[in-house]
């Protein structure tokens, strides 16, 4: 007597039977690289916090991104790492600033390459926070913030930005930057909201990569506490409202709960963030040898894929549309 369990069991033996069976996939479609760009030319330099990753200048981001196109990678997500930090994050909205000529020289070069820009402050600030800081208390000022968040938004949208993603998590940040982008005559430029961004030690390698670290306290005042899901709900349910046409949760693999729900309750598209410390851990492991590599970063993109996520952004993007191209 043949048990149904057994018959899934021999079918799972063939890869072919494996593949007709198999609920979740993962296609180069699905994949975002993020590039850090820096000023200078000719440079491509290693972040030790991420092995594989590199800083590039504006001539070398457009090579990886004609790279990277040819491998069938739809989109690129741009950090920018700017020659001088202030208090007002004045490199952010500059129109010759790292992004806006990283994106003017993609587009011109890569045209078909989608997109994204990193909408933020803290790379720009001299204290490292999302906004603008108040002095006397040391509180961030939401309202001014946003300000300068709608302008970095209208101009990296006005160098060609396809899609601007404002990972700052302050209130009201995605309508102001819609109805700037609209005033600004830049309808079209969509918005990929960073929804449900938790307040994670998973941004460690990053904040390394582009000095980053807040000089004094935290972001709890306006990233999520890791311990709230239906919280994250509400986030999504305001970008949503406000305008966001993409919506994101970040980090993923801690989150898949929360990527699973968001999924069931909206109808936009999800994105997920596989980020830096996510990428380290792996990296670490595998140089060690107590994990191996590219197995254990394809179970991690098939779990967020499985959770929900219609979008992957990750750091294997590169390496992940070579071996989907082989598979
Ligand atoms: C900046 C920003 C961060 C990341 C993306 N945008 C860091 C932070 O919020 O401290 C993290 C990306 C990663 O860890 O891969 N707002
Ligand atoms: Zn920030």
């Amino acid at each position: 007597m043949a048990y149904p369990e057994q018959r899934l069991r021999r079918l799972r033996q063939s890869e072919s039977l494996r593949r007709l069976i198999r609920e979740t996939r993962v296609s180069v479609d699905q994949l975002v690289m993020p590039l850090f760009v820096r000023s200078g030319t000719n440079v491509r330099t290693a972040i030790p916090s991420m092995p594989g990753q590199h800083h590039f200048s504006v001539d070398q981001v457009v090579k990886e991104c004609q790279e990277l196109h040819d491998l069938r990678i739809p989109a690129v997500l741009l950090f920018g790492i700017p020659r001088h930090k202030d208090e007002k994050a004045g490199g952010a909205y500059a129109k010759d600033g790292v992004v806006q000529q990283a994106v003017r020289a993609i587009k011109s070069r890569v045209p078909e390459l989608a997109i994204i820009t990193d909408v933020c402050l803290c790379a720009y600030m001299s204290h490292g926070h999302c906004g603008v800081v108040k002095p006397k208390t040391s509180s961030i000022d939401n309202d001014a913030s946003i300000e300068l968040l709608a302008k970095t938004a209208v101009s990296h949208a006005q160098a060609g930005a396809d899609i601007v993603a404002p990972s700052d998590m302050m209130d009201g940040r995605v309508g102001a930057i819609r109805r700037a982008l609209d005033g600004a005559g830049r309808e079209n430029a969509a918005i990929m909201s960073y929804a449900a961004k938790y307040a994670s030690q998973f941004y460690g390698p990053f904040r390394e990569a582009v000095e980053s670290a807040p000089r004094f306290g935290d972001r709890k005042s306006y990233q999520m506490d890791a311990a709230n899901a239906e919280e994250a709900l509400r986030e999504v349910a305001l970008d949503i409202e406000e305008g966001a046409d993409i919506v994101m949760v970040k980090p993923a693999l801690a989150y898949l709960d929360v990527i699973a729900r968001i999924k069931q309750r909206f109808h936009h598209p999800l994105a997920a963030f596989n980020v830096s410390g996510e990428y380290a851990m792996v990296k670490a492991a595998a140089t060690r040898g107590w994990l191996i590599e590219r197995p254990t970063w394809f179970e991690m993109l098939v779990a967020m894929r499985r959770a929900g996520a219609d979008i992957l952004i990750t750091y294997w993007a590169k390496d992940a549309a070579k071996l989907l191209r082989e598979k």
